[in-house]
């Protein structure tokens, strides 16, 4: 179970972070040290893309949003934009919003604007900071709106504050294609346990569908290299927290389609034989071998159904746009 905390609990962190006071000994204990180790110390390397999410990492993931290449983002918006009235008479007056990660403001802005009356409104965030920035906007903004982040990590059990007395249904709001960075199996469990704390209520998912593989590509290869720094937050920001000796420049980035798995890979892979130092213990890294740091699952409404109805939900209604790029599902979770 993971605790919940309100923002005053929250200790303030500074926007850069000083090296960690014991070094990079001291750091060889986080998660983020363990991971790295033992991806780098397995074949093939593959490390969980949360950790390219620091502050950088999100700001650049922000930019990716408004590329010209990007089309999941504005396709989303304007989905959701659309459908807003019929997404409103789903969800009920009083509604509860349970964002899972706290995303784009712009995307739950569109859903809290088109509700009768929403009661309050739950991000979910690892990142404290980013969390209680996102919190104060929309509290400025809406001010009777009872907005309540809960500092966790949604990948793994939660476990959330009662709703607010009076309060209609509990709806999930997981934007983004966010479920298609999981693999099948933790994207079932992530429905799961987003079923359990949304029963009774619904799920409103964005799904990133099966296309043309140009699109794709474009997609994940922008002309200006955001995406590819991106991708290399993950080696800056370990020679950050944990010491590590990564030259990022050393490492190209690579995005392609795997139409078997009907997936975006995104790699770092090693431009030349070199060697990099992890909390003291050296890995040798050879010209071309990779480092897996993401997958962007694409869905069919078939196959997104199925995936949901796997965990425990059942569909409701599915919204796709003219061009047939990115879908919005409506799923009832069930009551008990
Ligand atoms: N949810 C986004 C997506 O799957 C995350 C993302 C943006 C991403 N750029 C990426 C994932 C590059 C992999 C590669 O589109």
């Amino acid at each position: 179970m993971t605790p919940y905390l309100s923002d005053t609990d929250l200790p303030a962190l500074p926007a850069t972070r000083p090296p960690l006071a014991g070094g990079p000994a001291s750091a060889a204990n986080s998660p983020f040290a363990q991971d790295l180790l033992a991806a780098l110390g397995s074949r093939p390397r593959s490390i969980s893309p949360k950790y390219i999410y620091d502050a950088a990492g999100s700001a650049l993931f922000d930019r990716i949003c408004q590329l010209p290449e990007y089309y999941p983002t504005r396709t989303e918006c304007a989905l959701l934009q659309a459908h807003a009235a019929d997404i409103a008479d789903l969800a009920g007056p009083g509604a509860e919003i349970v964002e899972f990660g706290a995303g784009s403001l712009r995307k739950v802005r569109i859903l809290l604007d088109a509700l009768e009356a929403p009661a309050g409104y739950l991000p979910i965030d690892i990142s404290g900071e980013h969390l209680l920035a996102a919190a104060a906007e929309l509290r400025a903004s809406h001010p009777a709106l009872e907005v309540r982040p809960v500092v966790a990590d949604y990948t793994a059990p939660m476990s959330l504050p009662a709703p607010p007395g009076g309060a209609g249904r509990r709806i999930g709001f997981f934007p983004g294609s966010t479920i298609g960075n999981f693999t099948p199996a933790e994207a079932r469990a992530f429905l799961r346990s987003a079923a359990s704390v949304l029963r009774g209520g619904a799920l409103l998912v964005g799904a990133d569908l099966v296309k043309d593989p140009a699109v794709l590509h474009a997609a994940y290869n922008d002309a200006q290299g955001v995406t590819a720094a991106f991708n290399r937050n993950l080696l800056v920001r370990a020679n950050a927290e944990l010491g590590t000796d990564f030259d990022p420049q050393a490492f190209d980035h690579a995005a392609f389609y795997n139409a078997p798995l009907q997936r975006i890979e995104m790699h770092l892979v090693s431009r030349t034989d070199q060697q990099v130092t992890v909390c003291g213990q050296p890995f040798g890294i050879a010209a071309g071998e990779t480092l897996h740091t993401e997958n962007s699952h694409k869905f069919t409404l078939a196959s997104l159904r199925d995936l949901a109805a796997s965990a425990g939900f059942s569909a409701g209604p599915s919204w796709v746009d003219a061009q047939g790029l990115f879908s919005l599902h409506w799923l009832v979770a069930p009551a008990h």
